[in-house]
């Protein structure tokens, strides 16, 4: 029997500031509204792909146990689309690992599917631009597109597979923000969201939403490119309660906000009126990504350390690309 062909890849996961909520086509992935985010660093997940010549089945590995359930199913959906997209023949192993917990206040579906894009890919011995591994990527799970590039990104709406990719606009040097994240504790079990994007056309103000966005990304991004805080705070917060307006008066409503959602939104508010560079913005979850100046994380750290329904309170700065790692090193 031939020795399999690995590669290991790492991904980041990011916090989008102008939000991904909705497809234009579902069965390509293609989004309502383009998207901005940045890359978190110190927070990934690690994926080594091996594929064998043999026709086995595919088998997954995750966080060192062996997964036959959804998430199974979710990777091996997407290696049937790799093998049809990039005539790949053979069976796959996947292994992979996040370095920060579940319930760690971060999706691990965005780092997860660039890691495992840029893993099997280069197992099978291919080569592909930047742009294709991205939009390869977005099959998996959408916002996996955005944590392809490195630093401050933008992922384009696109009318084909070819044409919705993400692509950096400035490096993670480029401007010290950091996502202060505020996992708030919770003995309910979270929502749902994967029908979310399914269901955002069922809000009347899906559309006003997604009519606003190229403005707000527009603002957003000069925002970061001039690194005008005030102006960034005030599209981000404002764009992420747009995106959970829809959520809320979708069919079904979807609610992600507990009390200590609310109170810290609040509290975030009166901070930067007294003058603390700081801004919030929610995903699908009750947790509170506070972006701040770095010179203001540590502030904002102790203060929501303080807070009560905060179990638990993580920095991370902006972080690179997707990259592949020699795991002999
Ligand atoms: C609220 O990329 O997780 O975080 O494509 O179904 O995997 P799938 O969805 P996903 O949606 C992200 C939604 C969001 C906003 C964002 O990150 O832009």
């Amino acid at each position: 029997m031939s020795e399999p062909h690995s590669a290991t890849a790492r991904a980041h996961p990011n916090i989008a500031f102008i939000k991904y909520w909705g497809n234009a086509n579902d069965n390509l992935r293609l989004p309502a509204n383009a998207s901005l985010s940045m890359n978190l660093e110190g927070l990934y997940t690690q994926t080594t792909v091996s594929w064998f010549d043999r026709p086995d089945a595919d088998s997954l590995i995750l966080n060192g146990q062996p997964d036959t359930g959804a998430a199974f199913r979710r990777v091996f959906n997407f290696l049937n689309l790799l093998r049809e997209r990039l005539n790949i023949t053979g069976s796959a192993r996947v292994e992979s690992f996040n370095n920060f917990p579940m319930g760690a206040g971060i999706a691990s579906s965005a780092s997860s599917f660039a890691a495992l894009t840029l893993a099997a890919v280069s197992a099978a011995g291919l080569q592909l631009s930047e742009r294709a591994l991205s939009a390869l990527a977005r099959l998996g799970s959408g916002s996996a597109s955005r944590s392809i590039p490195a630093g401050f990104v933008e992922w384009f709406t696109g009318q084909t597979h070819e044409e919705s990719f993400a692509e950096s606009f400035a490096p993670p040097g480029h401007w010290d923000i950091v996502d202060v994240i505020a996992v708030v504790s919770s003995e309910h079990k979270s929502v749902i969201s994967q029908e979310g994007h399914h269901s955002a056309n069922t809000s009347d103000l899906q559309a006003a939403r997604v009519a606003g966005a190229p403005e707000r990304l527009a603002i957003c991004k000069s925002a970061i490119l001039s690194r005008d805080f005030e102006q960034f705070a005030e599209v981000v917060e404002r764009d992420s309660n747009l995106m959970h307006a829809v959520m809320m008066t979708s069919r079904p409503p979807l609610f992600y906000w507990l009390p200590p959602t609310l109170m810290v939104m609040e509290q975030v508010r009166r901070w930067r009126a007294d003058g603390l560079k700081v801004c919030y913005t929610l995903d699908a979850g009750p947790n509170i990504h506070c972006i701040c100046a770095k010179d203001d994380a540590d502030q904002v750290r102790q203060a929501l350390s303080a807070l009560s329904g905060i179990s638990e309170v993580r920095v991370a700065g902006a972080g690179g690309a997707a990259v592949l790692v020699d795991v002999n090193d």
